[in-house]
């Protein structure tokens, strides 16, 4: 089977990685763990976006060089995905010779076969935004307005992609490939765009004098190539495309990787970048219909329902964030608080909530008491010989077998938040199962030795079967809960096989010690 290919939008470097990066990263992070733990065979690309006009702008008022400025942001990003255990197998900075070899090639190709062309442009162009304006930029009195600063007539020619020769073919790709966007009603969106883009072509050059961060057309080096078509192109470059061609090495074999099982993008790059861009290239360069990648298309995470934003100064550091509740507490939070394809509300309330409610106090401290009367009952042995059994004990056993199941299901269908809720009613029944079965007054009783043994049994089984669920989303955390056990899965573990009896007669659990220490709120 070809490996999974999985990949997200490259983040730009203009500034620091906030939370929405975070979550898209985390998000591609899970889904690529999950997958693993299938079986199947995964290929995590993620990166930078490192050219285009923003970042010379920003590096200009840095008073740094764009290469300097870029490095500088790019490290952030890598030190980033580290501290949060975002585990990529490809690293696709758009600055990577590799990349830029591609793209060259890959404009060449379009060249070559009449799907570029140079044309002549006037129209209004602000200077401030360096960008031309069209009719939709003019306010309701018909003037642009002071956001655009000063706008000039200008004449300028650039380089066209026959984007047009496509748009017919991509609503059909469209409407007969339900999975080609997900969630289904942005492929309504998508072709409710197209409805009025007849006609229009895409200019993929600027010229030099404008923009000079940027990789040179090959066939007219007054022009660097327009920063989308050159981020579009990192899901193929850094996947091997035309590796051999240009002497590309160290990238994956692109006839086995190709396509890719999951771009993971958010709402605001979906139209036109890449459900109407990018797929268009492709089709351009020769992809057909089973050839063009799936999109993943998620929310966004705003604050109080207002977008997050440098100048209303309510943008979320993750770095911050992670600090305080551990990456697998954010994690958690990133995962267990939105629907994969819906907007949610950042909120501290909320992340407290998650954490300390129910990480803290419903999975940590289920561990804790677990293993603190397993101890203090049994040195921390399990037993299991006498064969004891009861209708509270079938119950959870029950719970444990039924989540499999619409875990597997809702994660393969990337509703990581609905995968969470299966695994978490486990927790809620052990939970019970602890008020109903009461150990500390089955210890009391000799007579019910037995019972107690099961229980306790019982208790630290599920535990396990916990952790191994929430594995892709709390890596490290369900890791030491397992060593906490005093278990690991074999190598050869797949998840969908997991069943009930991990945990052999005798079996000794380790010392407990808080998973997730709760926050003390002012
Ligand atoms: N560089 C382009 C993408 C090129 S892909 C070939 C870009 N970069 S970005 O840094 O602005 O955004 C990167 C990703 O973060 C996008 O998928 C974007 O949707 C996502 N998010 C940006 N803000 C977000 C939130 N507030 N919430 C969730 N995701 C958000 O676009």
């Amino acid at each position: 089977m070809k490996p999974y290919y999985i990949t997200t939008a490259i983040d730009y470097t203009n500034a620091p990685p906030h939370i929405g990066h975070a979550y898209e990263k985390v998000l591609a992070d899970v889904m690529a763990r999950f997958q693993r733990t299938t079986g199947r065979e995964v290929y995590f690309l993620t990166g930078v976006d490192q050219h285009g006009q923003k970042v010379q702008k920003s590096a200009a008022a840095a008073g740094l060089s764009p290469q300097e400025f870029v490095a500088g942001i790019t490290e952030k990003f890598i030190a980033l995905w580290d501290k949060l255990e975002v585990r990529y197998d490809g690293w696709a900075a758009t600055t990577d010779v590799r990349h830029k070899r591609v793209v060259q090639a890959m404009l060449t190709r379009l060249h070559d076969c009449g799907q570029l062309y140079k044309q002549a442009y006037k129209g209004h162009y602000s200077v401030r935004q360096e960008q031309f304006l069209t009719d939709k930029e003019r306010g309701p009195d018909g003037q642009f307005g002071e956001e655009w600063g000063e706008v000039i007539e200008l004449e300028e020619e650039n380089w066209y992609f026959r984007l047009s020769d496509h748009i017919e073919w991509l609503k059909t790709h469209i409407r007969e490939h339900p999975d080609f966007i997900t969630p289904t009603f942005r492929a309504t969106d998508v072709l409710n765009a197209l409805e009025n883009f007849g006609g229009q072509d895409l200019c993929i050059s600027r010229p030099v004098e404008r923009l000079s961060w940027g990789i040179p057309l090959p066939f007219d080096e007054r022009f660097v190539n327009y920063v989308w078509f050159d981020a579009l192109s990192n899901y193929v470059s850094f996947a091997g495309y035309l590796a051999d061609e240009v002497g590309n090495e160290s990238l994956p074999d692109f006839n086995r990787l190709w396509p890719a099982d999951a771009e993971i993008i958010g709402k605001d790059i979906l139209i036109p970048a890449h459900a109407i861009y990018w797929s268009t290239m492709l089709h351009a360069l020769g992809f057909d219909g089973d050839q063009m990648p799936k999109f993943l298309v998620h929310g966004w995470w705003n604050i109080r329902g207002a977008k997050m934003s440098k100048s209303l100064g309510n943008v979320i550091d993750p770095n911050a964030l992670s600090d305080t509740l551990g990456a697998d507490g954010l994690r958690y939070y990133l995962m267990r608080d939105i629907a994969t394809g819906y907007d949610a509300d950042f909120s501290e309330e909320r992340v407290l909530m998650a954490y300390n409610k129910e990480l803290a106090g419903g999975l940590g401290n289920l561990l804790n008491r677990s293993l603190n009367m397993a101890h203090k009952y049994r040195e921390g042995q399990l037993n299991c010989s006498s064969g004891y059994d009861d209708e509270e004990n079938a119950q959870l056993r029950r719970v444990v077998a039924e989540a499999l199941p619409v875990y597997l299901e809702k994660m393969a269908a990337w509703n990581i938040h609905e995968g969470i809720a299966a695994a978490w009613k486990i927790v809620t029944q052990a939970n019970q199962f602890v008020d109903s079965t009461q150990p500390f007054r089955l210890a009391k009783d000799p007579e019910q030795a037995a019972r107690l043994d099961s229980v306790l049994h019982h208790l630290a089984e599920a535990l396990l079967h916990v952790s191994l669920l929430l594995d892709p989303v709390m890596p490290t955390a369900m890791s030491k809960l397992r060593a906490q056990i005093g278990w690991q899965p074999p190598a050869t573990f797949l998840i969908q096989n997991l069943t009930w009896g991990l945990l052999p007669d005798g079996h000794r659990l380790n010392n407990p010690s808080p998973l997730f220490p709760r926050l003390e709120v002012e």
